[in-house]
């Protein structure tokens, strides 16, 4: 099994940007934190960041055919960008959407994914801890599935 974790604007400033919002933690730290979990789990990961919309486009269409799963924090484009929703309809390979923020509890522009309606899910508001419960959501939902 095989599951990539794609990181959207702003996230490699992790531990620098808002500490008191997205905790005192780098993004690398984070990827660490879910390496190590995903050998205890006994699967494979790979991890992506970008700035770019079009980047992480090309990478959501990359994974078609790699990736059983996708771990996505599109970071402020989760609130608008239909590109990226069109990108995982496209591909069709299930994605659990994961914020270190409630982004629930924060500013009405944040109340709305664009995404969360393709996604099997979304975990928001735990910090790192996030993407943890992401992994584990997924491989069950895979699982589940048969996979
Ligand atoms: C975020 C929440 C978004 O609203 C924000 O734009 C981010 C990070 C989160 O992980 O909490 O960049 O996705």
């Amino acid at each position: 099994t095989t599951i990539w974790v794609i990181n959207g604007p702003n996230l490699n400033l992790l531990g620098v940007r808002e500490p008191g919002i997205y905790g005192s933690q780098n993004l690398h730290t984070i990827e660490d934190n879910i390496r190590k979990q995903a050998s205890v789990l006994d699967v494979n990961v790979a991890f992506y960041q970008s700035n770019h919309e079009g980047v992480m486009i090309d990478w959501i269409h990359e994974a078609m055919g790699t990736a059983d799963g996708i771990i996505l924090n599109p970071g402020a484009l989760t609130h608008y960008s239909y590109a990226i929703r069109d990108a995982i309809s496209s591909v069709r390979i299930p994605t659990v959407e994961v914020h270190l923020s409630n982004i629930h509890s924060r500013e009405p522009f944040r109340h709305t994914s664009v995404i969360a309606p393709v996604a099997i899910g979304q975990i928001a508001g735990f910090g790192a801890t996030s993407y943890e419960l992401g992994l584990i959501a997924l491989l069950r939902h895979l699982e589940d599935q048969g996979q």
